[in-house]
Formats: C-alpha cells, sequence, structure tokens
C-alpha cells in the first residue's frame, strides 16, 4: 500500500484528503478521497495518512505533510527537535557515516542525512522500512540514505564511522516494555555494539536504569516542553561529561551538565522553591542544579530546591513560598479559603497523594491562583502554599 500511496492515484487521493482536512471537514474528506480513486482501500489509506499527517506536526513540524506514517512508526518517532540536535553533535564529532539500527519510519534516519550524515538504515519491518524509504525520498536525501528491510543484529557496521539504535521498547499489544531484555534489539545486542563500533549512541526509555550506563559513557536526558522524552547514552569519543540534563522549550535548548554522585547541602525550607525539570532529576544532577541558584534541599531524598533569591533558571520551575499551611484535608480546604484560592496548581514530591483528587475534595472557590506543594521534611509530610516567580525576576 505505501507504493500504491506514492502513484498518481495515490498521491491525488491524499492530496484530496489533506486538503478537505485542512478546512476542517472530515466527512468531505472522504468523500474527497473516493472521487480521487475508486479502490476503497487506497482510499482508506489515503484517509489514514492524511489523519496522521495532522497528528505528526508537533513532532515533525512543517515536514509533517510529506511524510508518511504508520501508527506505532509516528508514535515511536523521535522529535525532530531533538533528532536534530543528535544530528549535529555527531557532525561536530567529525562522523560521516552513521548505521541507524531500527529506523523506524526514519525519523532519525532523516535528521542524520540533512546533518550531511551518509546513513545505512536498517529496519525489521517490511512496511515500515517501505515507509522510510519513502520519507528518505518525499525530503530529496535518496543520495545520503541507503534503507535495507533486515535484522539489524546481522547488519555489517564495518566502515561505519557511527551506530545509532533506538530499540522499539512496546509489545505488540501497545504497552511499554520496561525490561531492557525485552527491547528489540535486546539489551544483549544494544550492550555489544560500542565494543564493535566506538562511536555508538543508544536512544532509550526516560526509566532507564543507571546501573546500566557503561562505564565512561555519557548518560544524557532530554525533556522537550517539561515532558523526559528519552534517555541518550553517548559512548566511546562521543563521551564529553558523565551526565547532562538537555532541557528543550521551544527551539531553545540548554544543558546541565556533572558527575551524577553530587550531593546538594541540606537545609531548611527558604523562601524560593525550584522544581528541577525532569531531566535534571533523572540525570541526577539536583545538586549540580542546586549550586546554580545557590539552593539547598530541605530533604536529602526529595528533589525540591530552597533558596533566598529568585534566579532565572531554564532547568526548573521557581516559586514564591508564601506560607507553610496544616497538612489534612479540613485544615487545608479552610486555609485556602482563607487565602481566596479558586485555582490551584498541585505538585508533591515523597507524599503519596493524587493531586486531581485532593483538587476535587479541597471544593475551591475564590478568584485567586496559587500553586500547592506536598512533600516531606524528614517524617513530617508539609504544604507550602506558593506563588509563580514572575518570569524574568531574578
Ligand atoms: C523505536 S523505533 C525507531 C524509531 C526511529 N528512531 C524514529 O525516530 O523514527 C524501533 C524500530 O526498530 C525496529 N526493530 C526492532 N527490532 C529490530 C531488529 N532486530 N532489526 C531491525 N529493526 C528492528 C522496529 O520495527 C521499529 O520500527
Amino acid at each position: 500500500m505505501v507504493a500504491r500511496l506514492q502513484t498518481a492515484e495515490g498521491r491525488a487521493a491524499l492530496a484530496a484528503a489533506d486538503e478537505a482536512l485542512d478546512r476542517g471537514d472530515p466527512l468531505a474528506a472522504a468523500q474527497a478521497v473516493r472521487t480521487a480513486t475508486s479502490d476503497p482501500d487506497l482510499a482508506a489509506a489515503a484517509l489514514t495518512q492524511a489523519t496522521l499527517r495532522r497528528r505528526a506536526v508537533g513532532k515533525f513540524g512543517a515536514d509533517a505533510g510529506r511524510l508518511l506514517y504508520t501508527r506505532t512508526g509516528l508514535e515511536q518517532a523521535t522529535r525532530a527537535v531533538v533528532a536534530d540536535r543528535r544530528a549535529a553533535r555527531l557532525a561536530d564529532a567529525g562522523v560521516r557515516t552513521v548505521a541507524d539500527l531500527g529506523c523506524g519510519i526514519g525519523a532519525d534516519t532523516l535528521a542524520f542525512a540533512r546533518a550531511g550524515l551518509t546513513v545505512r538504515a536498517v529496519e525489521a519491518d517490511p512496511v515500515t522500512a517501505a515507509v522510510a524509504s519513502a520519507n528518505v525520498a518525499a525530503c530529496g536525501l535518496d543520495h545520503m540514505v541507503s534503507v535495507t528491510c533486515a535484522d539489524a543484529t546481522a547488519t555489517d557496521l564495518s566502515g561505519i564511522d557511527a551506530v545509532f539504535c533506538d530499540p522499539a521498547r512496546r509489545e505488540a499489544s501497545g504497552r511499554r516494555v520496561v525490561n531492557p531484555a525485552a527491547f528489540s534489539p535486546p539489551w544483549s545486542f544494544l550492550r555489544q555494539l560500542p565494543a564493535r563500533v566506538p562511536a555508538t549512541v543508544l536512544k532509550l526509555t526516560p526509566g532507564i536504569d543507571h546501573a546500566l550506563i557503561p562505564e565512561g559513557a555519557e548518560a544524557e536526558w532530554v525533556s522537550v516542553d517539561g515532558d523526559v522524552v528519552e534517555a541518550t547514552f553517548w559512548h566511546g569519543p562521543l563521551a564529553a561529561v558523565p551526565r547532562r540534563a538537555t532541557v528543550i522549550t521551544g527551539t531553545a535548548a540548554h544543558s546541565l551538565t556533572g558527575s551524577g554522585v553530587a550531593t546538594a547541602p541540606v537545609a531548611g525550607v527558604r523562601r524560593y522553591l525550584y522544581d528541577p525539570d525532569g531531566a535534571v532529576v533523572r540525570a541526577h544532577l539536583v545538586a549540580e542544579f542546586a549550586s546554580t541558584v545557590d539552593g539547598c534541599l530541605a530533604d536529602a531524598r526529595i528533589a525540591y530546591v530552597f533558596a533566598d533569591a529568585p534566579v532565572a533558571t531554564p532547568f526548573g520551575t521557581a516559586l514564591e513560598v508564601v506560607a507553610q499551611l496544616p497538612y489534612g484535608l479540613k485544615a487545608l480546604r479552610s486555609a485556602l479559603r482563607a487565602h481566596g484560592i479558586g485555582a490551584l496548581e498541585i505538585r508533591k514530591r515523597g507524599v503519596a497523594v493524587e493531586p486531581d483528587r485532593l483538587r476535587r475534595e479541597l471544593r475551591l472557590s475564590g478568584d485567586e491562583s496559587a500553586t500547592l506543594v506536598l512533600t516531606r521534611l524528614g517524617a513530617r509530610p508539609t504544604a507550602l502554599l506558593c506563588r509563580r516567580v514572575a518570569a524574568g525576576s531574578g
């Protein structure tokens, strides 16, 4: 069907569906594809592609409208902003050829090729491999990329400068796989790659166990607009530091680096509270972050950082602590009423609370908005009423 979508008839059907969906008219889209083709399977495929293209805009931006997808391929694809940064780092390191083992629909492959790298892309699933080939062609990158439908574990890596692998981490049912032995290709294959090609890059789940970080490798955690999207292990000559947290907001990216084993000073609650970005926490760089805001922890095991002054930082959300409230539903309810708070953001670390349920149970009313931070100081659960520090403060 991928080949049929690339024929004149397939392109016409897809263009008709695209055009109708652009007008926000799904019923017209179904009609339009049937006018463009009499083949019901091609019509259905064109409609599916047009729908997936709209879903893909967040990941692929302007490219979304020229690419083809599989549903799982789109779900697993790397966001362009992340893939482009990875590709640029490889190009800056002098890499000229890269093998993309398990290339999916080709998000990383496209980024590598655009960064000037020659790509040997391998994909086991025939339909996904055909989609990757179509996407390479649609972006005019055929001269940079070969896509082969094959098992990555049997791929010849001779003459390759670098290897990239983003293993599949979902079961057929769509459920996420957490056990690295069940990744595809599996961990037993991935961990051997740096011995074959030292410049190996692995894209992994953000929850990957730190015990799996090889000696001498760099482990990076990446967040996009507050969501931690991946961990990346950089091996051999590509490793620059032990740990890195990269925080991407819009098109701006900031990196915090460190050892991953430093500990932050512990003192009491102070006037400003920083909630570090998830990438900072996952990378075990809270101590490094605390030093950037001259801060400390209030509990050694909880990643809220407290400081005396507001500092503008891309690595966390800054809040001003307005009051310590009594911990307990009734007491909180009346304290929040007294402060006139009708809109409440709830953040929590170290306490078992369901924020949405608590918000309902608090029966808020009032014109003010605030942030409630629920945490623990030693064994003592603690509620801190906070307000956002205005951007540009500090
Ligand atoms: C997470 S996806 C890759 C996504 C890709 N990096 C992107 O951004 O578009 C993993 C892919 O690896 C493929 N795969 C899994 N095991 C493989 C193997 N042994 N050989 C080749 N491909 C494999 C899966 O079919 C899937 O398409």
